[in-house]
């Protein structure tokens, strides 16, 4: 067990979404996640932070229980959501419990308009026609980049529209939280704070809760209440958004603002750097 300045934190049934202590084996085999826990609350925004390879995806797939898809599994710990166990739960009945996923990458289907490929994210809804169109015209609200582009192929759309898209699409399900995974890949920084923004908008104005896994971890903390980091399938950190933002650790290894230059996490004997954070 590693050693996290917030025990305190695990095991919170009364968190919106609790994770606690998971294990995640691929193929049988490679353990990928060695213990996970982090909880989110209702309305916030967490931020999953790490290096490329770290386990932020994993973490997000076994929460919205896309694992089997990989031949992933979790092999040890618990996934609750308002205390409801959800390891079993297919992608869909999540769906219906407000838990849905923008994977990494901005699927949107290429030979579709942009609208078509928000309706996709409607067919869920229950709730009839009418809602399903003011929901609409709320994306639209919120991404009126997508309502100029609406009658566009997504294949003729920009990086920032597509993932504007991908985001629409999710929120088309009407949903309670998004786990959203690396929104700012592969995205020019204005456009990235464009995105975070419409997504701090939602967080604010329609309660929708965030689990943001991103290597962007500037960003990240400038609009995450929350963060986790993770090493190695491992917590090796978290705290308030705000205290990590002025953590040394994170300033030198994650934001390359500290005093010696950027250095790499891995330069460092994890040792040494566990000493720090208890400290
Ligand atoms: N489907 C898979 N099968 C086997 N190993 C995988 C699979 N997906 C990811 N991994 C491995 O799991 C580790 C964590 O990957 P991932 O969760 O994608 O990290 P991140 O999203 O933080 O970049 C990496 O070492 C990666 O190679
Ligand atoms: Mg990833």
């Amino acid at each position: 067990m590693s050693a996290l300045p917030s025990a305190e934190r695990r095991a919170s049934p009364d968190a919106f979404l609790d994770v606690n202590g998971i294990e995640v084996i691929y193929n049988h085999v490679i353990l990928v996640l060695k213990g996970v826990s982090l909880r989110v609350d209702e309305g916030s925004i967490v931020a999953l932070l790490g290096a490329n390879g770290a386990g932020k995806t994993t973490t997000l797939r076994a929460v919205s229980n896309l694992l089997h898809a990989e031949r992933g599994a979790v092999t040890k710990g618990s996934i609750a959501l308002r205390g409801e166990r959800i390891e079993n739960l297919t992608p869909a009945e999540l769906v219906d419990r407000g838990v849905i996923q923008v994977m990494e990458g901005r699927h949107c289907f290429a030979h579709l308009t942009i609208e078509e490929n928000l309706m996709t994210g409607a067919y869920t809804r229950r709730d009839g026609k009418g809602a399903v169109d003011a929901t609409l015209e709320k994306v639209y609200a919120y991404f009126p980049r997508l309502k100029t582009r609406r009658t566009s192929q997504a294949a003729y759309t920009s990086g920032g529209e597509q993932q504007m898209c991908a985001i629409g699409r999710a929120l088309m399900a009407n949903p309670k939280m998004v786990l959203l995974d690396e929104p700012s890949m592969g995205l020019a920084p204005q456009i990235v704070e464009e995105v975070f923004e419409i997504v701090k908008d939602l967080n604010t104005k329609e309660r929708v809760t965030f689990l943001l896994a991103e290597q962007n971890t500037n960003m990240a903390l400038r609009y995450a209440d929350f963060g986790y980091i993770l090493e190695s399938g491992r917590v090796v950190m978290d705290g308030a958004a705000s205290a990590l933002r002025e953590n040394e650790d994170v300033k030198e290894f994650y934001l390359g603002t500290g005093g010696e230059g950027r250095k790499s996490f891995r330069d460092v004997k994890s040792y040494k750097r566990r000493k720090r954070w208890l400290a």
